[in-house]
């Protein structure tokens, strides 16, 4: 009889457990995601005293080599260990796409074919778009480069929203909390010191050398860009970080900061979330690795209930294993892992990136009401701007090969072109004996020991009209994304990239002997004289611009905004108890580089939940 005993027990065991879904574990915050927006936050709030668990897709690779040492990026992009393909559209037009050089097409038999001549089977996937899945997020596989916005950039979160804490002049405070400069005199007022994220540069010296060919070019480009070439080997150590009034319209050279310490180590929020594990104050930080957020849940008793009530979330869902979502180049079909569900006595914080933020949304019921009801996602609150607004710098390069290897340190250069809308720079070009020409799987392409090329990204551009849209209710799925390239405006950002490479393709005619001439490869085949047009150029820019930056899916907005998916202090609109807190609040692209700026907008972050938390009081 006890048999029987036994098995009544476990039946009316399992009957508890469906009514009440495994929901054991709660933490006071949960944050999804460990890249710069979440990372660092998790670890913020677990300092400050919260329960807080970590949610990460991807491991710890954080010892690994690969990406502990920021001189091997390119590798770490293409490590198969963290790497998540997403494959993009840049436009609405089949045929122009098909024209990206880099196009990746599934052959069949497990190798990609890159290239505008695939094989008769060959599958065509798109234009691929790296993501790193990992601890750090895609700040652990990335160049490091470490570049403020424009002071616009932040201050028109203040126009958008009225909320002043968002001025310039205040967020430089969070550049100062987090940062752990290396490459400046101790205590200069516009630099942290003490913070968790090592910035340093690179040894310019080889500027002083009058003859290597990069030095030529150097000051050339110092006499076209209206520096003085004299001062070029100093102006190369300008500071990139610099703070001053008329800063983003300064033309000048600078010494690239990275994020990584002066040995060449990486340093990301990686290091962070480690360093507050170990910390002896045993802080109560909890990091769950390989695990896949599958959604966000949501109380909607009391919406029901009263009017003027919202849906308040609660908790997340996520699904164990490693490699479950379908980008990730290891995921083996129809896998499938463990389901559970955690609660958040507090919050709910989203920072899944880009891509993958507005996914979470719209898996959870937050989205455009006809996007959701297309693939039966139950609506808690209909939000047209999740997945909208997707706006990424334009990059573009030119490319040559000397006569003999260009010798040269990377000149940096920010400058105005000559049609810019504003008096501010609106290029960002780092130049040097490397080729760097967007991403694809095994990118980038070594053209041989003269290979120089100038990288160039330009910033502000007049059109976010891409899209990050739902493909299925599955969360293992990809979404669809489509940049929509150059869709407003664009003719003027073409001309600017144009006039940019106007002025680099000249500097490159001092490079002097034994190296010139350059024989240029791309924009124009020949150069410039070889009846390289303006329009020919725009024309190369528009059809093989690249971009790595992507933001904007979750933009911070104006309550009058109804494409506004967060208010100014990264809350959801219309449900409670949720954020977004990553480079998707971004309502426009903010400058050259998204990664310091959104581990600005985390320390942000921090801040103004902590603040929230002291209001409602500590007990929940
Ligand atoms: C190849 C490359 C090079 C770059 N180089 C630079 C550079 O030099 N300088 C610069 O400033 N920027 C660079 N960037 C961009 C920069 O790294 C990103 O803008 C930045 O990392 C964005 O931070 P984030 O927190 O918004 O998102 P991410 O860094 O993408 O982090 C999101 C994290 O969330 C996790 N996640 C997503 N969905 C889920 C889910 N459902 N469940 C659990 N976890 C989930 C992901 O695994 C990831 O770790 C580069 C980007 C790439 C791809
Ligand atoms: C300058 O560069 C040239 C060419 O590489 C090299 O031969 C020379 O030694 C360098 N001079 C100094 C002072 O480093
Ligand atoms: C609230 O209403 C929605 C829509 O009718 C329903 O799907 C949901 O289950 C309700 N919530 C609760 C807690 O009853």
């Amino acid at each position: 009889m006890r048999y029987r005993l036994l098995s009544a027990l476990v039946a009316s065991a399992a009957a508890v457990a469906k009514a009440a879904p495994a929901a054991t574990t709660t933490y006071d915050y949960i944050v999804v995601g460990s890249g710069p927006g979440g990372g660092p936050l998790a670890a913020d709030l677990a300092r400050a005293g919260y329960s807080t668990l970590l949610i990460e897709a991807g491991g710890d690779e954080g010892d690994n080599p690969t990406y502990a040492d920021i001189g091997n990026f390119n590798e770490a992009a293409n490590d198969e260990t963290t790497r998540w393909d997403f494959w993009v559209k840049h436009s609405d037009d089949p045929a122009r796409d098909l024209k990206f050089q880099h196009n990746t097409w599934d052959t069949g038999d497990g190798t990609f074919y890159v290239g505008l001549d695939p094989p008769a089977d060959a599958k065509l996937l798109g234009i691929q778009y790296p993501r790193a899945a990992v601890l750090g997020g895609c700040a652990m596989h990335n160049a490091g480069v470490c570049s403020l916005p424009a002071d616009d950039d932040w201050d028109i979160i203040v126009k958008k929203t009225g909320d002043k804490s968002w001025a310039a002049e205040n967020m430089r405070q969070y550049l100062k909390k987090i940062e752990k400069n290396e490459y400046r005199p101790a205590g200069e007022a516009a630099h942290g010191y003490d913070g968790w994220l090592a910035t340093s540069v690179a040894d310019n010296s080889w500027a002083k050398n009058d003859s290597l060919p990069g030095t030529k070019i150097l000051k050339e480009l110092a006499r076209l860009t209206g520096q003085d070439p004299a001062d070029a080997a100093n102006l190369v150590n300008r500071d990139i970080l610099e703070e001053g009034k008329k800063v983003d319209e300064t033309t000048s050279f600078y010494n690239m900061a990275t994020h990584a310490n002066s040995k060449g180590k990486r340093s990301s929020p990686n290091n962070y979330i480690r360093a507050t594990l170990a910390d002896p104050a045993k802080y109560p930080l909890t990091v769950k690795l390989h695990t896949l957020v599958t959604r966000v849940l949501f109380d909607t008793t009391a919406a029901n209930a009263t009017k003027g009530a919202v849906p308040r979330a609660i908790g997340v869902e996520l699904m164990e294993g490693a490699s479950l979502y379908k980008a990730d180049p290891k995921h083996a079909a129809g896998t499938k892992g463990p389901v559970s569900q955690v609660l958040a006595a507090r919050e709910v914080i989203v920072s899944g990136g880009a891509f993958n933020s507005p996914q979470i949304l719209k898996l959870s019921g937050v989205g455009p009401a006809a996007e959701l009801a297309k693939f039966k996602i139950p609506l808690v609150k209909d939000l047209p701007g999740v997945g909208e607004n997707l706006g990424d710098n334009y990059e573009g390069s030119l490319l040559a090969l000397g006569a003999a290897p260009v010798e040269s340190g990377l000149i940096t250069l920010l400058f105005r072109t000559p049609s810019a809308p504003t008096k501010k720079r609106n290029i960002y070009t780092w130049c040097g004996a490397f080729s760097f020409e967007g991403f694809w799987p095994g990118f980038p392409t070594y053209h041989g020991p003269t290979q120089y090329s100038c990288a160039m990204v330009h910033m502000g551009p007049k059109s976010q009209a891409g899209s990050v849209r739902l493909l299925s209710a599955d969360p293992q799925d990809k979404p669809d994304i489509n940049f929509r390239f150059f869709e407003h405006d664009g003719d003027k950002d073409l001309h600017e990239l144009a006039e940019a490479a106007d002025i680099l393709r000249e500097a490159w005619k001092a490079a002097g002997a034994p190296v010139a001439p350059l024989a240029e490869q791309h924009p124009c085949l020949g150069g410039k004289d070889a009846k390289c047009t303006d329009a020919a150029q725009a024309e190369y820019f528009k059809l093989q611009a690249y971009s790595h930056h992507a933001t904007s899916t979750c933009a911070i907005g104006g309550d009058d905004d109804k494409m506004a998916v967060l208010d100014s202090k990264f809350r959801v609109r219309g449900v409670r108890g949720l954020r977004v807190v990553d480079a998707s609040a971004f309502p426009v692209v903010p400058g050259a580089f998204p990664s310091c700026p959104t581990m600005m907008l985390s320390a942000k972050a921090a801040e103004d939940i902590l603040a929230d938390a002291k209001k409602e009081g500590k007990a929940c």
